[in-house]
């Protein structure tokens, strides 16, 4: 009897699915800005498409500082972490007609450690659509720029780039050092969008997350990704402000604390 090793059907199976999965590499590290990561990865999912997630090491204390999570890479310790920060259950996302939850989360979220350079990511021959580094440490955009590949996440933006695949930074930090500057024009040269956590306050601002999805979704719009995150500009000034109760004013539209 074959074994399903030495089965080419079964392996055949078996590289058609990869090439299929076709995921987002998505490579979290150490600026500040998890919230950018965090709305990417609903982005991502929400549209249907599979992401492999790379948290750098020092990504795990901003991680903790801005969220509380305790990031873990090991099999069985992240979904759940992975589910915190997303704010949802993974199982959300998975498609209705497959019962095996686990194995559909398997196939829509892998996630590599930053300390494994021989995860798929590392080698251009492991299909992917691109790469998001989102937040962009300083550290990793020159490691980018210089080609260190000091780390999974570093070394999967590097066959990124060297594959001919969409690449997207978005840096986080302020001000920046002329290094700084010098490694993202480094970036836009080699063909990686540079797209810095920015967000416009044109498509209005109720909350500090409707400015973090601005981000991600301006993000998402360079990966080619469909998303709904933000409102876009429709070409009538003050349109974002419509929507939005009035200072002093609650959704009723009575005026709050008036006593009447
Ligand atoms: C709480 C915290 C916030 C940080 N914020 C930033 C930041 O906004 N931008 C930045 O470039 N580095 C920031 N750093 C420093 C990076 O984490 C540090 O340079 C690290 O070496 C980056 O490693 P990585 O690029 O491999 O993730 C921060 C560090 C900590 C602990």
């Amino acid at each position: 009897m074959t074994s399903p090793a030495g089965d080419p059907a079964a392996n055949a199976v078996g590289v058609d699915a990869e090439l299929a999965r076709r995921p987002w590499v998505v490579g979290v590290s150490g600026a500040s800005g998890t919230p950018y990561a965090a709305s990417v990865l609903r982005g991502l999912l929400a549209a249907g498409l599979p992401v492999d997630l790379v948290v750098s090491r020092a990504a795990r204390l901003t991680l903790l500082d801005e969220t509380g999570i305790a990031w873990r890479d090991g099999p069985g310790a992240w979904p759940e972490a992975l589910a915190d920060w997303l704010g949802t259950s993974l199982a959300g996302w998975t498609r209705p007609d497959r019962d095996e939850v686990v194995a559909a989360v398997d196939a829509l979220v892998r996630v590599h450690g930053a300390d494994n350079l021989a995860a798929g990511p590392s080698s251009g021959s492991y299909p992917t659509r691109g790469m998001i580094v989102v937040p962009a440490s300083t550290a990793t955009v020159a490691g980018i720029a210089l080609g260190l590949s000091k780390d999974l996440l570093q070394r999967a933006a590097d066959v990124t780039l060297k594959e001919g695949r969409q690449l997207i930074v978005v840096p986080r930090e302020m001000p920046f050092t002329g290094a700084t500057l010098r490694h993202l024009v480094t970036l836009h040269d080699a063909g990686a969008v540079v797209a810095a956590a920015s967000p416009g306050f044109y498509a209005g601002v109720a909350d500090a997350q409707a400015l973090v999805d601005f981000v991600a979704g301006r993000v998402l719009d360079a990966a080619g990704v469909p998303n709904v995150l933000f409102r876009r500009w429709a070409g009538e000034l003050g349109a974002a402000r419509t929507d939005r109760p009035r200072p002093g004013t609650v959704d009723n539209g009575t005026t709050a604390g008036s006593g009447a």
